[in-house]
């Protein structure tokens, strides 16, 4: 059985979509109810198996090298004031065993070019490539336990997340044609629906070989003027054994405000505490509407 150990967070795009909000904040510190969506990938990574965190990030980004790292002044204060709940939830942020590195995409040439900079950090290892952005609830093992345990029984080398999108939408996605054993034979980044092979979209997790970085060596700029991850894997599945994975669970696209929205309520309505009271102020919210 291979164990992913190692994860790739492309942190450095700007986050327009979301200003101001992310003039001066990282757009994956903003929390969905109490947590920044970043947490929420590096904790579906660790419960994975994942124990070496690779951000790539770029300026205006030193928030989520903090948010990692230990607090001392703040753990000491809590400490001497017994608030020991607190104290955990601070140092629990980053789990015994688990280190991060950080590198730095110096030019937004785009997703390909992100995780390129993470070569030398992650070296010939199979690895994973999270995009904080694609929040993923699921009662059962979260999605990148998922496709671990895909990897380890059908031996492939690489495993991309899918979900089938509307139509109208495949021109925001990699979009992938499969045989029906899920293996990938062609994959193209953001088609108009009339070109597109199909409607299943790659979403924000992938288990790669250390194959895709020879090939986004490689690759020239494609949709978007941007070195495109889909082109590289498109490039490297001619050769290996890729693999088409419809997870199970539900998938928030936290780069669009509804989406945020959505997994805004959706977790409040789960949450122990706030679920009971956000229930009743919507109930009595849409009443009086
Ligand atoms: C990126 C990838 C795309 C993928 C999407 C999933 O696009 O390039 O292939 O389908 O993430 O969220 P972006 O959303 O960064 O434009």
């Amino acid at each position: 059985m291979t164990v992913i150990k190692k994860a790739v967070f492309p942190v450095a795009g700007m986050g327009t979509r979301f200003l101001p909000a992310t003039k001066a904040t990282p757009k994956e510190m903003l929390p969905v109810v109490d947590k920044p969506l970043i947490q929420y990938a590096v904790e579906e990574a660790v419960a994975a198996g994942v124990n070496e965190l690779i951000f790539v990030t770029s300026s205006n980004k030193r928030a989520i090298e903090d948010h990692f790292d230990r607090h001392y002044e703040l753990e000491k204060r809590l400490e001497e004031a017994g608030k020991d709940e607190f104290l955990s939830i601070v140092r629990d942020v980053l789990p015994k065993g688990v280190s991060c590195s950080y590198v730095r995409q110096a030019e937004p040439l785009g997703l390909g070019h992100a995780v390129l900079c993470a070569e030398s950090l992650v070296g010939s290892e199979p690895f994973a490539v999270i995009l904080a952005d694609d929040l993923i609830a699921n009662d059962g093992p979260l999605c990148l336990s998922q496709m671990v345990a895909e990897y380890n029984n059908k031996q492939a080398d690489c495993v991309l997340a899918v979900q089938e999108v509307p139509e109208q939408d495949t021109n925001k996605y990699g979009i992938v044609a499969t045989e029906q054993s899920g293996r990938v034979t062609y994959m193209v980044e953001k088609p108009k629906p009339e070109n597109a092979p199909s409607r299943q979209a790659v979403v924000g997790r992938y288990i790669l070989s250390a194959e895709v970085f020879k090939a986004l060596r490689n690759t020239a700029k494609g949709a978007g003027g941007e070195i495109q991850l889909t082109d590289a894997i498109a490039a490297v599945l001619k050769n290996q054994w890729v693999l088409a994975y419809e997870f199970a669970g539900k998938r928030y696209d936290c780069g669009s405000k509804l989406g945020f929205l959505e997994a805004t309520l959706d977790y409040a309505l789960d949450h122990p505490e706030l679920g009971q009271a956000c229930q009743e102020y919507l109930q009595k919210r849409f009443k009086s509407v």
